[in-house]
Parts: C-alpha cells; sequence; structure tokens
C-alpha cells in the first residue's frame, strides 16, 4: 500500500487531491491547521474508500513544521511514497498596500516550509528507493502581477527553483 503525504487538504484543490489519491487506493496522511476538519475529513475519506488516514494538525507558517511532520512519519514508521505541496494562500492588492506580517507568513510557508519538507522528504524517499513530488504553482508563477507580487515570486520559487529534481535516479 502507497503513502501520500499532502498539505492544505481540508478545502479546495487538496481536498481534491486527498480524494483522488484515496480513490487510487493510497493511504493517506492529512496536513492542515483545523483539527474539526480533518478529523471529519478522516473518517469520511475512511469509510468512503477503506483506507488508512492520518492527520497532522500544524500551521506551516512556524518554523518548527516540517520537523514536526518528519517526527510524526518517524514516530508512525510510516514509509512517504508521494508528497503533494498544495497548501497556500494568497494576500491580494498593491504591494504598498498588502499586509507585511500576512507576506512574510507567505514567505515562509510558500519557501520556507516546503524547501525544508521537499528536501526532508526527498531523502526520506531516497533512502527508500522511491518517490514523487507534486509541487502546486500558479499561473503566478510564470507571469509576474503587480497586484499578487509577493505571492507569485513565491509560487515562481516553489514551481521553477523546486523543478524536477534527478537525485532519486539511480547511478
Ligand atoms: N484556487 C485557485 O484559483 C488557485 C489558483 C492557482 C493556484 N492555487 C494554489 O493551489 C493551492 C490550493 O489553493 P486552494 O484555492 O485550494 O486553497 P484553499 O481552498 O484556501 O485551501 C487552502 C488549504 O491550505 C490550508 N492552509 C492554509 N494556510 C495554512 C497554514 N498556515 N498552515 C497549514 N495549512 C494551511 C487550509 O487549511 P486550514 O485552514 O485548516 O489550515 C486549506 O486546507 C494553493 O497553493 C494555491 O496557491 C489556487
Amino acid at each position: 500500500m502507497k503513502t501520500v503525504l499532502i498539505t492544505g487538504t481540508t478545502s479546495g484543490i487538496g481536498k481534491a487531491f486527498a480524494e483522488k489519491f484515496a480513490d487510487e487506493g493510497y493511504d493517506l496522511i492529512l496536513v492542515a491547521r483545523n483539527e474539526q476538519k480533518l478529523k471529519q475529513q478522516q473518517a469520511a475519506l475512511q469509510e468512503t474508500y477503506h483506507v488508512a488516514v492520518k492527520y497532522i494538525v500544524q500551521d506551516l507558517t512556524q518554523e518548527s513544521a516540517a520537523g514536526l511532520i518528519m517526527a510524526d512519519i518517524d514516530k508512525w514508521k510510516v514509509t512517504i511514497n508521494v508528497l503533494v505541496n498544495n497548501a497556500g494562500f494568497n494576500e491580494c492588492g498593491f504591494f504598498v498596500d498588502t499586509s507585511l506580517d500576512r507576506e512574510l507568513e507567505m514567505i515562509n510557508m510558500h519557501i520556507r516550509f516546503v524547501t525544508e519538507l521537499t528536501k526532508r522528504i526527498l531523502v526520506h524517499m531516497k533512502e527508500n528507493g522511491y518517490g514523487r513530488i507534486l509541487n502546486v504553482g500558479s499561473t503566478g508563477s510564470f507571469i509576474p502581477s503587480p497586484t499578487d507580487a509577493v505571492y507569485s515570486a513565491t509560487k515562481a520559487y516553489i514551481i521553477r527553483a523546486l523543478k524536477k529534481s534527478d537525485s532519486l535516479k539511480k547511478n
């Protein structure tokens, strides 16, 4: 049985990813902040798709987030076969008007957290000889926008800087 770890599963695209992977027979590890929604989602996915579902309640803007997720993976002794870096948000408006706090949280989550989790999971996948990673970008990854300045830059980082690693290829 393969296991997928998906961030931001309680709504939108991440919720759809969780249902699709469950339908394909994957066990799931769901990550988001809202424990009540995660618990409901766990029960619904287990009942509908008969797969094993665990969840991690975590604010991904926090510096310790990736380390705490890896600690759960180690504690559960689970092998991650697929990682979906989906969780994300926007702070829209002209740069002079937008919230600096939200933009710094965005940089923490879209760049710092995604970099750390991807690297740590990639090492885990390499040790286990298999892995796939799906990074969710945006049209903002390719087209800078004056009203999405930080969002577009962070989404460009996710898609371009972390594009296609060949480090899992065998020599
Ligand atoms: N929707 C679009 O039109 C669109 C277009 C292009 C790209 N995207 C990208 O697609 C991805 C998903 O977008 P969406 O529209 O489906 O988003 P969404 O419906 O707002 O869902 C975001 C998910 O991320 C979680 N999340 C948000 N902040 C978090 C945090 N600080 N820590 C942990 N989890 C957090 C939310 O759960 P909790 O609130 O429970 O934490 C939720 O499950 C994002 O990366 C977004 O940039 C979306």
